[in-house]
């Protein structure tokens, strides 16, 4: 007796999904809809591997228009869409849900440089981070925020992540370079805020909503970006420190002496070695190993007197005489600071290969960074034994990735078991303490869903739902994802 109605209650829930995808095929071109499992497949798994969804289809629309059309189908289907720039999300946000009801939306197909004009460009959302940079730099600007995945991650990806990378010290974050969005809304409304307005106070924002929602309130199709006029030169060091607290005080200094410090990147001694033992064609800026690196790049416009790298040695001369910095080197060429860069840039990637860990993307007030990671470090070690625990990153943002890698012998899915699962509520424990954020800018997807709704504040929940509720009423942005 009861198989029948088993099988009743499955044919129901699998088929929103499957009208849904036979009234797109009516409207979309051919090449929008993609059934084939083979081609679906490769974007079902995160970067880090930790989650795999699955999707009946991946929709790769090439306009504006064909996603206002999904949108609207979606809805009126109440099927979920989970949309995708380049799949580098560091915490599942753009991987669909594990029981199929949710349908893949890539952006990739929309990659049009719409205008490209002095202080802005207009770009469709699965522009490349890599490519922005180069169209930019055609046109004698640059656009100034960088970060490891810049050879895949979107533009969209990066406006609904609000990402950030190595330039925020002195840029900001995505939010920071958004003049405008191009986005598609609940019922496949067009929102169309690339105007270019310099003042604009009709009411609450809604690009800045959009900016970080991570997918659950829209689907971002284009922006106004915000371009700078290019660099003349940059200068890059790596110097060796004793201590995080050295490494605080020496960007001060360097602060307060040059305007021009674009990224101050913390590298711990393990990812160092992490990094040299996992990726080809590195090796060692310095001759000895030290407990703590800093990475400094400073620039030069054009027509500045001093050239980046004599700033960098009348910034580091004293410290080094004085005994602050421990060692430090000086890039030569534009190829060994290229060298220097790629050290920092791969650590994600070594780690990754390295084998199981706990990652936490954390910030606290920058002053107090420093002495909060040592002191994370010794609790989780202490209450964990056979961990190692370590911070690296943007120090000066007041933002670490917080690793702690699992005991020997664990398994790959460490971070998912018991001990990772108790590894982080510490360490997300002890972040909330002191007044910081359980995500400073990976975003929280499904990775963080649950400790966000256990430590934010009732303030912040009620007004995420709340949002979400009004922005999404029937539930087809993203879901599983940040807020229920
Ligand atoms: P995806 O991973 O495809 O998606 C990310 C989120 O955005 C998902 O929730 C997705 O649903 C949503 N989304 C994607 N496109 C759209 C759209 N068009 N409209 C609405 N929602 C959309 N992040 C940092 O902030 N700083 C770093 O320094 C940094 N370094 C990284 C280094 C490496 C090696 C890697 C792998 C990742 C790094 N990241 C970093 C994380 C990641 O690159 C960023 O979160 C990036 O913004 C994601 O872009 P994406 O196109 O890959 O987006
Ligand atoms: C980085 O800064 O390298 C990243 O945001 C990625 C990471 O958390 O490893
Ligand atoms: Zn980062």
């Amino acid at each position: 007796m009861g198989s029948p109605a088993k099988r009743v209650l499955r044919y129901e829930v699998a088929m929103p999904v499957d009208a849904f995808l036979a009234d797109l095929s009516a409207v979309l071109p051919e090449r929008a809809l993609v059934r084939e499992q083979e081609r679906v497949a490769p974007w079902l798994t995160d970067w880090r591997g930790r989650w795999t969804g699955a999707s009946k289809a991946l929709l790769e629309p090439g306009t504006t228009e064909e996603v206002a059309i999904i949108v609207r189908l979606s809805g009126e289907h109440r099927v979920g869409l989970v949309p995708q720039g380049g799949n580098t999300s560091m915490v599942g946000g753009a991987t669909p849900p594990a029981d199929g009801d949710a349908v893949l939306l890539s952006l990739r197909r929309m990659t049009r440089v719409r205008a490209l004009e002095a202080g802005s460009a207009i770009v469709e959302a699965g522009v490349i981070l890599a490519d922005l940079h180069a169209a930019a730099a055609a046109s004698g600007q640059r656009f100034p925020l960088t970060l490891g995945a810049r050879g895949s991650a979107t533009v969209g990806g990066l406006i609904a992540t609000n990402a950030g990378g190595t330039q925020v010290l002195r840029f900001g974050t995505m939010r920071a370079q958004v003049l405008g969005l191009e986005a598609v809304i609940a019922g496949g409304l067009v929102h169309d805020g690339l105007g270019g307005l310099k003042k604009d106070n009709r009411g609450t924002s809604l690009d800045q909503l959009l900016i970080g929602s991570e997918g659950t309130l829209g689907i971002v199709t284009a922006a106004r970006l915000r371009l700078i006029p290019a660099i003349a030169e940059r200068g890059v060091a790596w110097v060796g420190l004793d201590s995080a607290e050295a490494a605080w005080s020496l960007l001060g200094q360097l602060e307060e002496a040059s305007e021009r410090v674009e990224g101050f990147e913390l590298v711990p001694a393990e990812c160092l070695a992490s990094v040299l033992d996992h990726v080809p064609g590195t090796r060692s800026p310095l001759e000895q190993t030290h407990r703590w690196n800093a990475l400094i790049e400073v620039t030069a416009g054009r027509g500045e007197p001093e050239p980046p790298t004599a700033t960098l040695e009348r910034l580091l001369a004293p410290a080094l005489e004085s005994g602050r910095v421990a060692d430090a080197v000086i890039a030569g060429s534009e190829a060994q600071a290229e060298a220097l860069w790629k050290l920092r840039d791969s650590i994600s990637e070594a780690e990754r290969k390295r084998g199981p860990a706990a990652q936490h993307d954390i910030s606290v007030p920058p002053a107090v960074m420093a002495r909060f990671m040592t002191d994370a470090a010794t609790r989780v070690e202490h209450a964990f034994p056979g961990t190692r625990a370590f911070g690296y990153g943007h120090l000066g943002d007041g933002n670490v990735h917080f690793h702690v890698r699992a005991p020997a012998a664990s398994s790959r899915d460490w971070a998912e078991s018991g001990e990772g699962k108790a590894v982080s509520r510490l360490v997300h424990d002890l972040v909330t303490d002191s007044g910081g954020s359980i995500s400073a800018e990976h975003g929280i997807g499904q990775m963080k869903k649950d400790e966000l709704a256990r430590l934010a504040s009732p303030a912040r929940l009620q007004a995420l739902r709340a949002i979400k509720q009004a922005m999404d009423p029937r539930g087809i942005f993203n879901p599983g994802k940040l807020v229920d």
